[in-house]
């Protein structure tokens, strides 16, 4: 089996949803168990951490949130199963070789690749309550380089909206290779399956749009988001007809309940058998339970002031030796040793 050095990394963005959850986490957790037969250290070679310069690239007007937003996410990590015996979990802004690495690599990256990205543009289109045209923000992918090829990952799972991003990666890796010798692997994109998940007003769930259910949200607080959630907006009265596929209460279903359930809210909704509020009715306990081991070692974890300090530096240790080590060989190919 070969043993792949795998590495992403999350903007910390305080308390995870459950579109976190199920876009990214479960993913991770995934790489960091398979083979699950294997003992400790036999499985791929994780890395993950915490994008806090990256935060800085939109945030910062406000950075003074972004600490609180790293323990809540290390914390939520950790309750998910994420494993510091086993990953290795880091602070990015920790790590100075990210940046100088994002210099060097800042200096053979054309201005307009940076520019075609089509993440920039819709960025820059779509935010209107930040100045988005800073130097940072369009350097933004040369930096999330940077975070890889530091630890010569070969793998990086991402969900599809990272795509181009990692398409660039591929790119500036290979003019790096090209003009200095082959260094760097060329990182591979894994992208993550996920499901159709849904806020509760049928948006995309973000924080933002304060439409997010939370991993850490206690029972009753999921009960009172999941009861006013959208639906179906043909089915305004009790008998008329809904198409499940145009509620985001299915989606949650189809994550959360069993496949009778399912059956039995498609078949409902179809016929106006079933309201909508008997529909609701039958997803929170199954969301709640689902979260409760979650909860429970939440809880537990709360109650270690230190943990995610120890964790972080723990693993800042780890990733900082391989880093070091990459930007030695990195100063000799170009050539930027100088012996006194
Ligand atoms: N841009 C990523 C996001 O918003 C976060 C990120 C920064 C990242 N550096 C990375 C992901 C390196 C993977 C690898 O989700
Ligand atoms: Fe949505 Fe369920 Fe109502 Fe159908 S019955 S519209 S799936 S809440």
């Amino acid at each position: 089996m070969t043993r792949k050095r795998v590495l992403s990394g999350m903007r910390p963005s305080g308390k995870l949803h459950l579109g976190h959850f199920h876009g990214v986490l479960e993913n991770w957790l995934k790489l960091q168990n398979l083979s699950p037969n294997a003992s400790i250290g036999e499985e791929n070679e994780c890395f993950f951490f915490v994008a806090d310069w990256h935060a800085l690239t939109t945030e910062y007007n406000n950075p003074s949130g972004i600490k609180d937003n790293i323990s809540d996410m290390v914390i939520d990590w950790l309750s998910a199963g994420i494993d510091p015996e086993r990953s290795t979990i880091f602070l990015q802004s920790a790590v100075k070789e990210h940046a100088e690495l994002h210099l060097l690599l800042s200096m053979i990256t054309p201005l307009s690749w940076l520019e075609r990205n089509p993440t920039y543009k819709e960025q820059l289109a779509e935010v209107k309550d930040k100045d988005l045209h800073t130097y940072g923000f369009l350097g933004y992918p040369v930096l999330q380089t940077a975070d890889i090829i530091v630890y010569k990952a070969n793998a990086v799972p991402v969900g599809i909206d990272q795509a181009p991003h990692l398409e660039l990666s591929r790119e500036i890796t290979r003019r790096f290779n090209f003009l200095y010798g082959e260094t760097f692997p060329e990182p591979q994109t894994l992208l993550t399956e996920t499901p159709k998940l849904l806020g509760t007003d049928g948006r995309k769930m973000s924080k933002g749009y304060n439409n997010a259910i939370f991993l850490s949200d206690p029972p009753d607080v999921i009960e009172k988001k999941i009861l006013p959630m959208m639906t179906d907006p043909a089915r305004m009265k009790r008998m008329d007809k809904g198409t499940p596929e145009k509620c985001p209460v299915y989606f949650l279903h189809r994550i959360y309940s069993t496949t009778e359930t399912i059956a039995w809210v498609e078949e409902g909704c179809r016929s106006a058998g079933i309201g909508c509020i008997e529909c609701k009715k039958s997803l929170i306990p199954s969301i709640i339970k689902r979260l409760e081991p979650f909860q429970k070692k939440r809880q537990e974890l709360i109650k270690k002031p230190d943990i995610v300090n120890d964790v972080l530096n723990k693993g800042n240790k780890k990733a900082k030796k391989i880093a070091q080590a990459t930007m030695e060989e990195v100063r000799k190919a170009l050539r930027l040793e100088v012996r006194g």
